[in-house]
């Protein structure tokens, strides 16, 4: 059967990848589709698709991805009712939170129930709670509220007692006044505009749901959940979802070592005093240079000094070579005419950080943030230094931030593992450990997001370097 036709209504219609072109999960669904409806061909059933968008909304029913259980990532709930919703109530009456991709309730009931469970059931007169999906299957299973048991697989479920009562098919069945709690719509997230129910939100739960999306379609709809929150609303995303780089006004936050964004409307400016304004071609002298008695940018000034390029390769050139003077003063006649080169200020950083000048190497990295919030080098950078003054919980806050922008970055998850492993955190160490690999295995030693950090071992080297640590540590687990 040719599927690429019916890949592309599905994308069209819903944004879900589902190209493979062997993909089983499709034809499985196609041929479901066509018995029930007795058509003998996939022609046939195709005509019938392009005629039919009830017959689309069939079709995609069986093709999501619809993964849901209570409590989900537990510390979302939790931050959720004990820091935001406060945080909320200090500035507003009403308070609208919504699952976007809701699937059959789970996620908005969790909610309701931590909720209710926190502060009353008169909570329900100040935060109205909202589900959305595309699948109208799950969504009838939302609006029933009646669960299996493999709903419950997160650990302790004494709020099940609480808030279910068990049928005599043993499923457990919500209570009416939680259930009364939660409002279910159908949207599709990939269309340009949400409905109104949609808009004015103040937290947004939006988890995994992205994952079969193409990078387009992802963008598409984050660009339309930031315009659906109100200033100073936060979007929630699973701990694993890649984040697109760089979308404008949502500000990445951390409470308690958990990460989520807030929209804010602010244009963002480099702090004057970190990055003075500089004539054209006015060579600076930064008080760490003027103490090392660096020598400033060679004068008078050549044409082939005013090009960026050759003045940053230049710098590196030395940096390599570990002649720091002469890299910083090519670097710094550099920054003179662009002050906002990122490049330049990260390699200036990580000199900085080789010679153990940590103020001066956390400026330059706070300098890359206000530039681009989501650099993953200055993160890494940060973290490093953090760890260098014995700073561990900023180290993990700078490496955890690093892990979540980008999952599959394993430069931060091998020192996300170190530094458990100094702690005695033998799980947490494990984990991070086996990220580390799977990811370095995946992406290559290459692809570590710390461009000027020599790496003094290779692929196989460092692999077999987590390989021996995981053992370790599964033995002290052991001995445990
Ligand atoms: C894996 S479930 C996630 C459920 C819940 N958010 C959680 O984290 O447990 C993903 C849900 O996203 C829904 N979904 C997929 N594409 C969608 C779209 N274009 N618009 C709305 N919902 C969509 C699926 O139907 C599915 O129920």
């Amino acid at each position: 059967m040719e599927l690429t036709p019916f890949v592309n209504i599905i994308n069209k219609n819903c944004g879900l990848i589902v190209e493979s072109n062997n993909s089983p999960n499709l034809s499985a669904a196609i041929y479901k589709r066509m018995t029930t409806k007795h058509l003998e061909n996939s022609e046939q059933y195709f005509n019938c698709l392009l005629n039919s968008p009830e017959e689309i909304q069939n079709l995609t029913d069986l093709l999501t991805n619809n993964e849901t259980y209570f409590f989900r990532e537990r510390s979302h709930f939790q931050i959720c009712i004990d820091h935001l919703i406060p945080d909320i109530l200090k500035r507003k009456k009403a308070i609208k939170i919504v699952s976007a991709g809701c699937s059959t309730g789970e996620e908005p009931y969790s909610l309701a129930i931590a909720l209710a469970d926190r502060y009353g059931m008169d909570i329900f007169d100040t935060v109205s709670i909202f589900g959305f999906d595309i699948n109208q299957t799950v969504l009838r299973a939302a609006k029933n509220g009646e669960f299996r048991s493999n709903s419950f697989r997160d650990d302790g479920t004494a709020y099940r007692g609480k808030h279910f009562q068990k049928t005599e098919q043993g499923n457990y069945k919500l209570n009416l006044l939680i259930k009364g709690a939660v409002q279910f719509f159908h949207v599709n997230l990939s269309q340009s505009h949400f409905p109104k129910e949609l808009c004015n939100v103040d937290i947004i739960f939006y988890r995994n749901v992205s994952i079969y999306f193409s990078q387009q379609t992802k963008k598409l709809i984050l660009n339309n959940l930031r315009k659906a929150l109100n200033d100073n609303g936060h979007l929630i995303l699973s701990s694993t979802e890649t984040f697109s780089h760089g979308l404008e006004g949502l500000v990445l936050e951390e409470i308690d070592g958990h990460f989520f964004y807030i929209k804010k409307n602010v244009v963002k400016q480099i702090p004057q005093k970190t990055l003075p304004k500089i004539k054209r071609n006015e060579v600076p002298r930064s008080s760490a240079l003027e103490n090392r008695k660096i020598p400033t940018a060679p004068k008078p000034l050549f044409d082939k000094d005013k090009n960026p390029s050759y003045l940053f390769e230049r710098g590196l050139e030395y940096a390599i070579k570990k002649n720091y003077e002469k890299s910083f003063s090519y670097l710094e006649a550099l920054l003179a005419l662009e002050p906002a080169n990122i490049e330049a200020q990260n390699l200036c950083a990580t000199i900085y950080i080789n010679l153990q000048q940590l103020e001066k190497a956390k400026e330059r990295c706070q300098n890359v943030v206000a530039l681009d919030e989501w650099n993953l080098e200055a993160r890494l950078l940060s973290g490093i230094v953090a760890r260098m003054e014995d700073n561990y919980k900023d180290a993990v806050k700078w490496f955890k931030s690093v892990s979540f922008i980008q999952p599959s970055c394993w430069t931060a998850h091998m020192y996300l593992a170190e530094l458990y492993n100094l702690e005695d955190d033998i799980k947490g160490a494990y984990r991070e450990y086996s990220l580390a690999l799977k990811h370095l295995m995946k992406s290559g030693v290459e692809k570590r997001n710390l461009s000027y950090f020599p790496l003094a071992c290779n692929q196989e080297q460092l692999a077999h370097l987590f390989e021996h640590n995981l053992e370790s540590l599964k033995q002290r687990t052991n001995k445990v």
